[in-house]
């Protein structure tokens, strides 16, 4: 695997493969990663000739602070896996060689009714740090396959917003991979390295309260359903920030169902200080 820290190195590089091979497949990420980052990496190696990741914590994107200052920082373990997952290339720029010119967003993305909801609604700001980063890599690897995991539903969302506004000069298709999931049902993600062990048992309630909904909705009205899944929530000791059921296809929240739109349900809760989020599609 080569790594490149400068935009320009990389950029060079990308231009001499896109005279000799078909496609480049992208896939960002904060590092700290886990299998759920490298199935990307493997969904990418199968689709494409060139396999490019990046790893930046992107300080635009941290409503908080403290989340930031404790994001895990796991460089030569990331660097391994990538290796072993046969990536052909890690861009890990420095903060000043991503943004030139300062953080200060110079754009507000037109984001409207993503950014208002859900996961928009309690991390203000969070989506535009989140475009402004995609926007900006985007720009650098110009790739033809972006691969982003269901996860992070919302942020799928938009993303596939962003690229509509950004009108990219080569076409880019977004592939949006399965979320892994450990053998407990609990979401992998880079946020539970910070769980103590007690509380990683406990975290599991969230994949469970998602499975009560999508056990036991029927059509008609939802309310009663997510206040029993937000108390599940709650008695294993978690601060809800939502448990919500929405319309699979722009977020909308849903109060009552039809028996036939196909739905969404999304939660965000915080154990301790760490704040979790998982989804799953109801069928
Ligand atoms: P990060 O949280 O590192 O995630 C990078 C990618 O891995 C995202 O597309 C995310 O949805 C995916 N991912 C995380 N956990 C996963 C799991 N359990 N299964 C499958 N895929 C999973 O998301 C970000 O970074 C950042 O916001 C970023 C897009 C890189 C912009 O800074």
């Amino acid at each position: 695997m080569i790594l490149f820290k400068k935009e320009a190195d990389l950029r060079k590089w990308l231009d001499a493969q896109r005279k000799i091979q078909t496609s480049i497949g992208f896939i960002p990420t904060m590092g700290a990663l886990h299998a759920g980052h490298i199935s990307l990496v493997e969904h990418s190696k199968s689709e494409n000739p060139v396999t490019v990741s990046s790893i930046f914590v992107n300080p635009t994107q941290f409503n908080d602070p403290k989340d930031f200052e404790k994001y895990p920082f796991t460089v030569e373990k990331d660097i391994a896996q990538l290796e072993a997952a046969g990536c052909d290339v890690l861009f890990q720029p420095s903060v000043r060689e991503m943004y030139p010119n300062g953080t200060t967003p110079k754009i507000t993305y037109p984001l409207g009714y993503l950014e208002i909801v859900l996961d928009g609604k309690f991390r203000t700001g969070h989506f535009q740090g989140v475009c402004m980063v995609v926007h900006r890599l985007l720009e650098i690897v110009e790739p033809d396959n972006l691969y982003l995991g269901q996860k992070d539903y919302q942020q799928c969302r938009v993303i596939t917003k962003l690229v509509e506004i950004i009108k990219p000069v080569r076409s880019i298709k977004i592939n949006i991979c399965p979320t892994l999931r450990e053998a407990s049902g609990l979401a992998m993600s880079s946020r539970n390295m910070r769980l103590q062990e007690e509380d990683r048992k406990k975290a599991t309630a969230i994949y469970q309260s998602l499975q009560f909904i999508k056990q036991n909705i029927q059509p008609g009205n939802l309310s009663g359903l997510k206040q029993e899944a937000r108390s599940l929530l709650e008695k294993e000791g978690f601060r809800v920030d939502y448990i919500e059921i929405a319309a699979a296809a722009d977020l909308t929240i849903a109060d009552d169902w039809d028996g036939n739109q196909q739905l969404v349900v999304l939660a965000a809760a915080f154990l301790k200080e760490v704040r979790l989020i998982d989804n799953i599609l109801l069928s």
